[in-house]
């Protein structure tokens, strides 16, 4: 099968979150599987276009409304992501640092789309399936069944996966005109609401809608974002699929971020080396238990409580714990767990940015790694952890819950219900105690680095999910 994945995202080009970690590995396991698998993603002013090299498969323009832009579509030359990768260059639009956060990001991500599409209308073939990911691609299914001059793709099967319901898109109705012509009786495709909902326009018109996990696909009939009567309506098109994890990236044995790569047989003497490199960088002590939490500083991810949660766990453990927090956000939570440094000095540390190698140093330096999520759609932190060897420590919601079994019920995490102060620390005591009972601790490190939780499942899910 020809698959093209549409994103805003692909990891090592741009990556913000979990987004670009799965576009960037699920394809290459697609194509592993005897399949062409590809990657159109916007073309950003990134070191990645600066190191490699391309060549120019299009030049055309594309039409916003009234603005007509001049679009030109590169091919990575060399294949080396193991799938084809194509960067559509939009000038004044989508050569920009940064993914998101501009104002225009609605005309941004639109001009994309219609450029994407155009170039594809052209081609001689079509391609089996256009699977889009998040709401930045959400029009695409819409253009696709809809627009007079995509009429030739509407035939071709549309695949949504829904990362993150929170984020939808919207945008007001003023704002009609940026989509190409088609029978405006069809509008009610497009809208949620009120407004103008990529979402929930995908969620609508794309043939299948996936989740990243099965338990947020339950959880979503419910509580999502003002989506849930929409996606319980839509439920019989609906799967939920679980993420994996790109191996062959995340892999402590080859790994050459870490100060000493290890394999199960070894890791004992591996974390303890990975421990004491990033204990002397962040002034902890490398014999007392290291606690992490790595990602976006947002109210999901429970992080308006982590300045409060790791004050009373420093305190009542009285210097018995170390804590160690990576992450950007809200810049009031980051300005609290800053200040925490003054706090417990040489128990608390903290690096406020985004660092790709120092999450891997953490993932394998840790002994225990927290997610306290509101929402986690799949999560991909927790199964790092899992190949690295440190216990996750999460709430059950989402592909926590379907990743992670409690060292209670014969598992080898610490789960918790709620995202509250006390039920994290109550589960960061839980911890501690594990952490003293060393006989358990190394045979659960051992149990969580055999878990199998490569993509190859999740990429075969999907070429099934194709065959419609
Ligand atoms: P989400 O996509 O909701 O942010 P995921 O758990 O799916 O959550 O994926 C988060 C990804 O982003 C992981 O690869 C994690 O290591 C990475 N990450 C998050 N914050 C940072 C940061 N500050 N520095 C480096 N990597 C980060
Ligand atoms: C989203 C979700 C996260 C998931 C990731 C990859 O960002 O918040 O839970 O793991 O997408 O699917």
């Amino acid at each position: 099968m020809e698959i093209i994945h549409l994103s805003a995202e692909c990891y090592p080009i741009a990556k913000v979150g979990g987004l670009g970690d799965v576009v960037g590995a699920l394809p290459k396991y697609q194509n592993k599987l005897g399949h062409v698998a590809k990657v159109v993603m916007p073309a950003y002013q990134t070191k990645f276009m600066q190191e490699n090299e391309f060549e120019v498969v299009y030049d055309g323009w594309g039409k916003l409304g009234f603005h007509n832009f001049p679009v030109r579509i590169f091919r990575e030359k060399t294949n080396k992501l193991g799938f084809d990768l194509y960067l559509v260059h939009i000038s004044g639009l989508l050569d920009r640092p940064n993914v998101y956060g501009y104002d225009d990001d609605t005309e941004r991500f639109l001009a994309y789309q219609i450029a994407v599409l155009d170039w594809i209308t052209q081609w001689e073939h079509r391609p089996d399936v256009i699977h889009c990911h998040d709401h930045h691609t959400g029009l695409v299914p819409f253009m696709m069944a809809y627009c007079h001059q995509f009429k030739k793709l509407s035939t071709v099967p549309s695949i949504l996966t829904i990362h993150n319901a929170q984020y939808q898109g919207q945008f007001g109705w003023d704002k009609l005109h940026y989509v190409p012509p088609f029978d405006l009786w069809k509008s009610g495709q497009l809208d949620w609401k009120g407004s103008i909902n990529p979402l929930a326009s995908a969620i609508k018109c794309a043939w299948r809608v996936t989740t990243v996990s099965p338990s947020y696909l339950e959880e979503i009939s419910f509580k999502a974002n003002g989506l849930e009567d929409l996606l319980a309506q839509e439920r019989a098109k609906s799967v939920g699929i679980l993420n994996g994890i790109d191996n062959e990236v995340w892999d402590p044995q080859n790994d050459p971020m870490l100060e000493k790569k290890y394999a199960i047989r070894t890791v004992e003497n591996g974390k303890k080396a990975n421990k004491e490199a990033l204990c002397r960088v962040f002034n902890l002590d490398p014999l007392k238990p290291l606690f992490t939490f790595i990602g976006r500083l947002v109210g999901e991810k429970g992080a308006d409580l982590l300045p409060d949660i790791f004050y009373n766990a420093l305190l009542q453990a009285n210097g018995g714990i170390n804590v160690l927090v990576l992450g950007s956000g809200d810049p009031q939570v980051e300005g609290r767990l800053m200040q925490l440094k003054e706090a417990f000095p040489g128990n608390y540390n903290a690096y406020i940015g985004y660092n790709e190698q120092l999450s891997h140093q953490i993932y394998a330096g840790a002994d225990f790694l927290l997610m306290p999520s509101r929402v986690e759609p799949c999560g991909l932190n927790q199964m790092y952890a899992l190949r690295y060897g440190t216990v996750p420590i999460v709430r059950r919601v989402g592909g926590l819950k379907d990743t992670v079994v409690d060292i209670g019920d014969g598992g080898f995490g610490i789960c918790h219900d709620q995202t509250s102060v006390w039920d994290v620390g109550h589960a960061i005591g839980r911890a501690y105690e594990l952490y003293h009972d060393e006989k358990h601790l190394k045979e659960i490190r051992k149990y969580m680095m055999q878990l199998d939780h490569s993509w190859d499942r999740a990429a075969q899910q999907y070429i099934d999910l194709y065959q419609i």
